[in-house]
Protein backbone atom coordinates (compact mmCIF):
# COMPACT_ATOMS: atom_id res chain seq x y z
CA UNK A 1 0.00 0.00 0.00
CA UNK A 2 2.83 2.01 0.72
CA UNK A 3 3.17 4.35 -2.65
CA UNK A 4 6.74 4.70 -3.60
CA UNK A 5 8.39 7.47 -1.06
CA UNK A 6 9.46 10.70 -2.18
CA UNK A 7 13.35 11.40 -2.18
CA UNK A 8 15.14 11.51 1.02
CA UNK A 9 16.82 14.69 2.55
CA UNK A 10 16.32 17.33 -0.01
CA UNK A 11 16.74 20.02 2.38
CA UNK A 12 19.68 19.06 3.87
CA UNK A 13 22.74 21.57 3.21
CA UNK A 14 26.36 20.09 3.99
CA UNK A 15 28.91 21.87 4.88
CA UNK A 16 32.71 20.59 4.98
CA UNK A 17 34.14 20.42 8.64
CA UNK A 18 36.57 23.15 7.49
CA UNK A 19 33.81 25.95 6.59
CA UNK A 20 32.66 25.27 10.24
CA UNK A 21 36.21 25.64 11.90
CA UNK A 22 34.46 28.24 13.56
CA UNK A 23 32.66 27.77 16.94
CA UNK A 24 29.18 26.70 15.71
CA UNK A 25 26.87 29.25 17.59
CA UNK A 26 24.87 27.72 20.54
CA UNK A 27 22.47 26.77 21.46
CA UNK A 28 22.85 23.72 19.09
CA UNK A 29 22.35 20.19 18.44
CA UNK A 30 24.84 17.61 17.15
CA UNK A 31 23.65 13.97 16.90
CA UNK A 32 26.72 12.39 16.28
CA UNK A 33 26.45 9.46 13.47
CA UNK A 34 29.25 6.93 14.71
CA UNK A 35 26.89 6.91 18.03
CA UNK A 36 23.44 5.97 16.23
CA UNK A 37 25.28 3.04 14.16
CA UNK A 38 26.83 1.60 17.55
CA UNK A 39 22.49 1.10 18.63
CA UNK A 40 21.27 0.40 14.74
CA UNK A 41 24.05 -2.56 15.21
CA UNK A 42 22.20 -3.69 18.00
CA UNK A 43 19.47 -3.08 16.22
CA UNK A 44 20.13 -5.62 13.84
CA UNK A 45 21.44 -8.33 15.95
CA UNK A 46 17.98 -8.61 17.32
CA UNK A 47 16.09 -8.36 14.07
CA UNK A 48 18.54 -10.97 12.39
CA UNK A 49 18.29 -13.04 15.73
CA UNK A 50 14.24 -12.89 16.30
CA UNK A 51 12.58 -12.08 12.75
CA UNK A 52 11.14 -9.29 14.86
CA UNK A 53 10.61 -6.30 12.39
CA UNK A 54 11.73 -2.61 13.56
CA UNK A 55 9.37 0.68 13.67
CA UNK A 56 10.97 4.00 14.16
CA UNK A 57 8.90 5.69 16.84
CA UNK A 58 8.43 9.36 15.34
CA UNK A 59 6.96 11.09 18.60
CA UNK A 60 9.98 10.07 19.96
CA UNK A 61 12.43 11.54 16.88
CA UNK A 62 11.67 12.65 13.71
CA UNK A 63 14.78 14.71 12.71
CA UNK A 64 14.43 12.90 9.27
CA UNK A 65 17.87 14.41 8.07
CA UNK A 66 19.16 11.45 9.65
CA UNK A 67 16.75 8.71 8.56
CA UNK A 68 18.96 7.72 5.46
CA UNK A 69 21.59 5.98 7.79
CA UNK A 70 18.48 4.69 10.22
CA UNK A 71 16.32 3.30 7.17
CA UNK A 72 18.87 1.33 6.43
CA UNK A 73 18.65 -0.59 9.64
CA UNK A 74 15.38 -0.35 11.00
CA UNK A 75 11.96 -1.64 8.57
CA UNK A 76 10.16 1.82 8.45
CA UNK A 77 8.31 4.12 11.01
CA UNK A 78 5.36 4.18 13.62
CA UNK A 79 2.87 7.43 14.53
CA UNK A 80 0.86 9.15 16.80
CA UNK A 81 -0.62 11.65 14.73
CA UNK A 82 -1.22 12.41 10.82
CA UNK A 83 1.95 14.88 10.43
CA UNK A 84 3.68 11.82 11.55
CA UNK A 85 2.10 9.33 9.22
CA UNK A 86 3.03 11.47 6.17
CA UNK A 87 6.41 12.40 7.40
CA UNK A 88 6.78 8.93 7.77
CA UNK A 89 6.06 8.04 4.41
CA UNK A 90 7.69 10.73 2.75
CA UNK A 91 10.90 10.43 4.31
CA UNK A 92 11.40 6.73 5.49
CA UNK A 93 11.42 3.99 3.15
CA UNK A 94 9.68 0.58 4.15
CA UNK A 95 6.20 0.31 6.58
CA UNK A 96 3.84 3.29 7.57
CA UNK A 97 2.18 2.53 10.86
CA UNK A 98 0.00 5.03 11.66
CA UNK A 99 -2.09 4.79 15.11
CA UNK A 100 -3.77 7.48 17.07
CA UNK A 101 -5.33 7.78 20.02
CA UNK A 102 -8.18 9.41 18.74
CA UNK A 103 -8.54 9.54 14.91
CA UNK A 104 -10.98 12.44 13.61
CA UNK A 105 -12.98 11.73 10.39
CA UNK A 106 -10.71 13.60 8.44
CA UNK A 107 -7.54 12.09 10.24
CA UNK A 108 -8.38 8.76 8.71
CA UNK A 109 -9.02 10.04 5.24
CA UNK A 110 -5.57 11.59 5.45
CA UNK A 111 -3.79 8.70 6.34
CA UNK A 112 -5.81 5.83 4.59
CA UNK A 113 -3.64 5.33 1.47
CA UNK A 114 -0.81 6.04 2.95
CA UNK A 115 -0.26 3.77 6.25
CA UNK A 116 0.34 0.27 6.19
CA UNK A 117 -1.10 -0.19 8.93
CA UNK A 118 -3.86 1.74 10.99
CA UNK A 119 -3.95 0.87 14.41
CA UNK A 120 -6.76 2.09 16.27
CA UNK A 121 -7.36 3.16 20.32
CA UNK A 122 -10.90 1.98 21.21
CA UNK A 123 -13.99 -0.49 19.80
CA UNK A 124 -16.07 2.75 19.37
CA UNK A 125 -13.16 4.44 17.32
CA UNK A 126 -12.57 1.09 15.29
CA UNK A 127 -16.14 0.93 14.14
CA UNK A 128 -16.61 4.12 13.20
CA UNK A 129 -13.53 4.44 11.16
CA UNK A 130 -13.31 1.17 9.38
CA UNK A 131 -15.94 2.19 7.62
CA UNK A 132 -13.84 4.50 5.63
CA UNK A 133 -10.84 2.35 5.09
CA UNK A 134 -9.88 0.56 1.86
CA UNK A 135 -10.84 -3.32 1.69
CA UNK A 136 -7.08 -3.93 1.68
CA UNK A 137 -6.42 -2.00 4.85
CA UNK A 138 -4.06 -3.82 7.31
CA UNK A 139 -6.13 -3.12 10.35
CA UNK A 140 -5.04 -3.25 14.51
CA UNK A 141 -6.41 -2.42 17.82
CA UNK A 142 -4.08 -0.99 20.65
CA UNK A 143 -5.10 -3.20 23.61
CA UNK A 144 -4.22 -2.36 27.24
CA UNK A 145 -3.05 -5.78 29.16
CA UNK A 146 -3.01 -4.22 32.43
CA UNK A 147 0.70 -5.25 33.20
CA UNK A 148 3.28 -2.97 32.85
CA UNK A 149 6.93 -1.68 33.67
CA UNK A 150 7.08 2.21 33.86
CA UNK A 151 9.48 4.06 36.28
CA UNK A 152 6.17 7.11 36.66
CA UNK A 153 2.90 6.94 36.79
CA UNK A 154 2.59 9.64 33.96
CA UNK A 155 3.99 7.55 31.13
CA UNK A 156 2.49 4.26 32.40
CA UNK A 157 0.31 2.87 30.32
CA UNK A 158 -1.65 0.60 31.96
CA UNK A 159 -2.42 3.54 35.17
CA UNK A 160 -5.85 3.74 36.69
CA UNK A 161 -8.09 4.77 34.26
CA UNK A 162 -5.85 4.87 31.36
CA UNK A 163 -7.47 5.82 28.15
CA UNK A 164 -4.87 3.88 26.32
CA UNK A 165 -6.08 0.78 24.65
CA UNK A 166 -8.72 -2.10 25.37
CA UNK A 167 -8.69 -4.18 28.34
CA UNK A 168 -9.19 -8.00 28.00
CA UNK A 169 -12.97 -7.74 29.19
CA UNK A 170 -13.54 -4.83 26.27
CA UNK A 171 -12.43 -7.57 23.62
CA UNK A 172 -14.92 -10.07 22.08
CA UNK A 173 -13.91 -12.66 19.19
CA UNK A 174 -16.68 -11.03 17.25
CA UNK A 175 -14.45 -7.39 17.48
CA UNK A 176 -10.96 -9.60 16.90
CA UNK A 177 -12.36 -11.01 13.72
CA UNK A 178 -12.18 -7.63 12.18
CA UNK A 179 -8.81 -7.38 12.92
CA UNK A 180 -5.60 -7.90 10.96
CA UNK A 181 -3.33 -7.13 14.13
CA UNK A 182 -2.94 -6.25 17.72
CA UNK A 183 -0.86 -3.64 19.22
CA UNK A 184 0.63 -3.85 22.71
CA UNK A 185 2.89 -0.58 24.36
CA UNK A 186 3.05 -1.27 28.05
CA UNK A 187 6.75 -0.51 28.95
CA UNK A 188 8.49 2.91 29.70
CA UNK A 189 12.83 2.74 29.72
CA UNK A 190 12.49 -0.96 30.63
CA UNK A 191 15.97 -2.34 30.76
CA UNK A 192 15.73 -5.44 32.79
CA UNK A 193 14.76 -8.76 30.89
CA UNK A 194 13.70 -10.58 33.08
CA UNK A 195 10.73 -8.02 33.86
CA UNK A 196 9.82 -8.26 30.46
CA UNK A 197 9.95 -11.47 29.62
CA UNK A 198 7.17 -11.67 32.46
CA UNK A 199 5.33 -9.27 30.90
CA UNK A 200 6.01 -11.01 27.60
CA UNK A 201 4.42 -14.10 28.58
CA UNK A 202 1.68 -12.94 30.60
CA UNK A 203 0.43 -11.47 27.43
CA UNK A 204 1.01 -14.94 25.81
CA UNK A 205 -1.17 -16.95 28.05
CA UNK A 206 -3.93 -13.89 28.64
CA UNK A 207 -4.38 -13.01 25.06
CA UNK A 208 -3.51 -16.66 23.73
CA UNK A 209 -6.72 -16.84 21.93
CA UNK A 210 -6.87 -13.42 20.26
CA UNK A 211 -3.42 -13.44 19.27
CA UNK A 212 -4.18 -16.52 17.47
CA UNK A 213 -6.62 -14.89 15.49
CA UNK A 214 -4.42 -12.03 13.82
CA UNK A 215 -1.38 -12.32 11.56
CA UNK A 216 0.99 -9.22 13.01
CA UNK A 217 1.69 -8.18 16.67
CA UNK A 218 3.26 -4.78 17.83
CA UNK A 219 4.80 -5.12 21.32
CA UNK A 220 4.90 -1.45 21.05
CA UNK A 221 8.38 0.48 22.49
CA UNK A 222 9.66 1.74 25.67
CA UNK A 223 12.13 -1.36 25.42
CA UNK A 224 15.87 -0.64 26.45
CA UNK A 225 17.52 -3.37 24.56
CA UNK A 226 20.59 -0.97 23.53
CA UNK A 227 21.50 -0.05 26.94
CA UNK A 228 25.10 -1.43 27.78
CA UNK A 229 25.08 -4.67 29.17
CA UNK A 230 21.48 -5.80 27.95
CA UNK A 231 21.06 -9.46 27.07
CA UNK A 232 20.03 -9.22 23.55
CA UNK A 233 20.21 -12.95 22.27
CA UNK A 234 17.84 -13.34 24.93
CA UNK A 235 14.93 -11.17 24.35
CA UNK A 236 15.69 -12.54 20.60
CA UNK A 237 14.94 -15.53 21.96
CA UNK A 238 12.17 -14.90 24.09
CA UNK A 239 10.64 -12.72 20.76
CA UNK A 240 11.12 -15.70 18.60
CA UNK A 241 9.50 -17.88 20.69
CA UNK A 242 6.31 -15.95 20.80
CA UNK A 243 6.24 -15.14 17.19
CA UNK A 244 6.00 -18.68 16.63
CA UNK A 245 3.74 -19.78 19.31
CA UNK A 246 0.78 -17.22 17.93
CA UNK A 247 2.33 -17.71 14.29
CA UNK A 248 2.60 -13.72 13.98
CA UNK A 249 5.05 -11.29 12.50
CA UNK A 250 6.11 -9.40 15.33
CA UNK A 251 6.64 -5.55 15.48
CA UNK A 252 8.58 -3.30 17.98
CA UNK A 253 8.29 0.54 18.10
CA UNK A 254 11.77 1.47 19.57
CA UNK A 255 12.42 5.27 19.69
CA UNK A 256 14.56 5.63 22.78
CA UNK A 257 16.47 2.65 22.02
CA UNK A 258 17.38 3.87 18.39
CA UNK A 259 18.97 7.51 19.60
CA UNK A 260 19.89 6.84 22.72
CA UNK A 261 23.08 8.82 24.10
CA UNK A 262 23.52 9.72 20.52
CA UNK A 263 23.51 13.46 20.66
CA UNK A 264 24.33 16.38 22.65
CA UNK A 265 22.52 19.84 23.41
CA UNK A 266 25.52 22.28 23.83
CA UNK A 267 24.77 25.10 25.24
CA UNK A 268 26.96 28.49 26.32
CA UNK A 269 26.98 30.32 29.73
CA UNK A 270 25.50 33.58 30.02
CA UNK A 271 25.75 35.00 33.50
CA UNK A 272 27.20 33.35 37.07
CA UNK A 273 24.67 34.27 39.79
CA UNK A 274 25.06 33.15 43.44
CA UNK A 275 22.47 33.03 45.96
CA UNK A 276 23.47 30.51 48.86
CA UNK A 277 24.46 28.29 45.69
CA UNK A 278 25.95 29.22 42.21
CA UNK A 279 23.99 29.58 39.42
CA UNK A 280 25.28 29.22 36.22
CA UNK A 281 22.90 30.80 33.30
CA UNK A 282 22.51 29.07 29.96
CA UNK A 283 21.54 30.11 26.52
CA UNK A 284 18.49 27.68 26.33
CA UNK A 285 15.91 26.64 28.85
CA UNK A 286 14.40 23.31 29.77
CA UNK A 287 10.93 24.34 29.21
CA UNK A 288 11.57 25.14 25.50
CA UNK A 289 14.81 22.87 24.56
CA UNK A 290 14.56 19.73 26.94
CA UNK A 291 10.84 19.44 27.89
CA UNK A 292 11.19 16.10 29.81
CA UNK A 293 14.35 17.42 31.87
CA UNK A 294 10.97 19.68 33.49
CA UNK A 295 8.05 17.50 33.02
CA UNK A 296 9.56 13.94 34.59
CA UNK A 297 12.05 15.73 36.97
CA UNK A 298 15.12 14.22 35.02
CA UNK A 299 18.18 16.27 35.80
CA UNK A 300 20.41 16.42 32.77
CA UNK A 301 24.46 15.24 32.78
CA UNK A 302 26.77 17.22 31.61
CA UNK A 303 30.00 16.18 29.55
CA UNK A 304 32.47 18.76 31.53
CA UNK A 305 31.38 17.85 35.19
CA UNK A 306 33.18 15.47 37.08
CA UNK A 307 32.15 13.79 40.66
CA UNK A 308 35.42 15.24 41.97
CA UNK A 309 34.92 18.54 40.70
CA UNK A 310 35.36 21.39 42.99
CA UNK A 311 32.86 24.16 41.48
CA UNK A 312 29.50 22.94 42.20
CA UNK A 313 26.89 24.90 40.25
CA UNK A 314 23.02 25.04 39.24
CA UNK A 315 22.98 25.02 35.79
CA UNK A 316 20.10 27.10 35.32
CA UNK A 317 18.17 28.39 31.96
CA UNK A 318 17.60 31.30 31.04
CA UNK A 319 13.87 31.52 30.88
CA UNK A 320 11.24 33.34 32.79
CA UNK A 321 10.25 29.91 34.85
CA UNK A 322 11.88 29.98 38.72
CA UNK A 323 12.16 26.05 38.53
CA UNK A 324 13.35 25.81 35.37
CA UNK A 325 17.00 24.13 35.53
CA UNK A 326 19.25 21.47 33.54
CA UNK A 327 20.64 20.36 36.92
CA UNK A 328 23.35 20.49 39.67
CA UNK A 329 26.83 19.43 39.14
CA UNK A 330 30.34 19.70 39.80
CA UNK A 331 32.89 21.20 37.89
CA UNK A 332 37.02 21.25 38.17
CA UNK A 333 37.38 24.75 37.23
CA UNK A 334 35.10 28.03 38.24
CA UNK A 335 32.85 28.34 34.51
CA UNK A 336 33.45 31.28 32.80
CA UNK A 337 31.38 33.24 30.90
CA UNK A 338 31.37 32.19 27.95
CA UNK A 339 32.08 28.54 28.42
CA UNK A 340 30.82 25.81 26.39
CA UNK A 341 28.38 22.76 28.21
CA UNK A 342 27.76 19.73 26.59
CA UNK A 343 24.24 18.32 28.08
CA UNK A 344 24.14 14.51 27.22
CA UNK A 345 21.63 12.35 25.70
CA UNK A 346 19.33 15.17 24.37
CA UNK A 347 18.00 13.28 21.39
CA UNK A 348 14.63 11.59 22.62
CA UNK A 349 11.43 13.31 23.44
CA UNK A 350 13.36 16.68 22.74
CA UNK A 351 13.34 17.44 19.40
CA UNK A 352 10.05 17.32 18.70
CA UNK A 353 9.28 18.84 21.37
CA UNK A 354 11.00 22.10 20.90
CA UNK A 355 8.79 25.40 21.53
CA UNK A 356 9.56 29.12 21.68
CA UNK A 357 8.33 30.32 24.63
CA UNK A 358 10.25 33.38 25.69
CA UNK A 359 11.31 33.91 22.40
CA UNK A 360 14.58 32.11 22.66
CA UNK A 361 16.53 30.82 20.21
CA UNK A 362 15.91 27.82 18.76
CA UNK A 363 18.86 25.66 18.79
CA UNK A 364 20.40 24.97 15.42
CA UNK A 365 20.34 21.11 14.70
CA UNK A 366 23.84 19.45 13.12
CA UNK A 367 24.74 16.13 12.29
CA UNK A 368 28.38 15.15 12.33
CA UNK A 369 28.98 12.27 9.87
CA UNK A 370 30.67 8.85 11.26
CA UNK A 371 34.50 9.18 10.28
CA UNK A 372 35.62 6.65 7.54
CA UNK A 373 39.05 5.42 7.22
CA UNK A 374 40.49 7.81 9.56
CA UNK A 375 38.61 10.72 7.27
CA UNK A 376 36.87 12.83 9.86
CA UNK A 377 33.16 12.83 8.96
CA UNK A 378 31.40 16.28 7.65
CA UNK A 379 29.01 17.95 9.85
CA UNK A 380 25.59 18.46 8.13
CA UNK A 381 23.38 21.26 8.78
CA UNK A 382 20.23 19.97 8.96
CA UNK A 383 18.05 23.02 10.32
CA UNK A 384 18.86 26.77 11.70
CA UNK A 385 16.02 29.07 12.73
CA UNK A 386 15.38 32.94 13.03
CA UNK A 387 13.38 34.97 14.17
CA UNK A 388 11.09 34.96 11.16
CA UNK A 389 10.50 31.07 12.13
CA UNK A 390 9.10 32.46 15.63
CA UNK A 391 7.35 35.51 14.03
CA UNK A 392 5.44 32.28 11.53
CA UNK A 393 4.23 30.07 14.00
CA UNK A 394 2.47 33.38 15.61
CA UNK A 395 0.79 34.24 12.82
CA UNK A 396 1.17 35.51 8.76
CA UNK A 397 3.28 38.34 7.92
C1 LIG B 1 2.57 3.31 21.31
C2 LIG B 1 4.01 3.63 21.51
N1 LIG B 1 4.93 3.00 20.76
C3 LIG B 1 6.25 3.26 20.90
C4 LIG B 1 6.70 4.19 21.83
C5 LIG B 1 8.19 4.46 21.91
O1 LIG B 1 8.69 4.22 23.18
P1 LIG B 1 10.26 4.37 23.48
O2 LIG B 1 10.71 5.65 22.88
O3 LIG B 1 10.32 4.41 24.97
O4 LIG B 1 10.91 3.17 22.90
C6 LIG B 1 5.78 4.85 22.65
C7 LIG B 1 6.21 5.83 23.65
O5 LIG B 1 5.47 6.42 24.37
C8 LIG B 1 4.39 4.58 22.47
O6 LIG B 1 3.46 5.21 23.21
Amino acid sequence: MSAVNTTINTAINITDAGALSAPLKTPYFMIHEDKLLRNLEICKQLKDLSGVKLVLALKCFSTWGTFDTISKYLDGTTSSGPYEVQLGHETFPGETHAYSVGYSEDDVIAVRDIADKIIFNSVSQLERMQPLLPASSSVGLRINPEVSYAGQDLADPARAYSRLGVKQAGLTVETVSKLDGLMFHMNCENKDFVAYNRILNTISEQFSAHLDQVSWVSLGGGLFFTYPGYPVAELALALKAFAEKHNVQLYLEPGEAVITDTTDLVVSVLDVVENDKKTAIVDSATEAHRLDTLIYNEPASFAEATEEGEHPYIIGSCSCLAGDIFGEANFPQALQIGDRLTIKDSAGYTMVKLNWFNGLKMPSIYFKRADVNGVSGKIEILNQFDYQDFKATLGQA
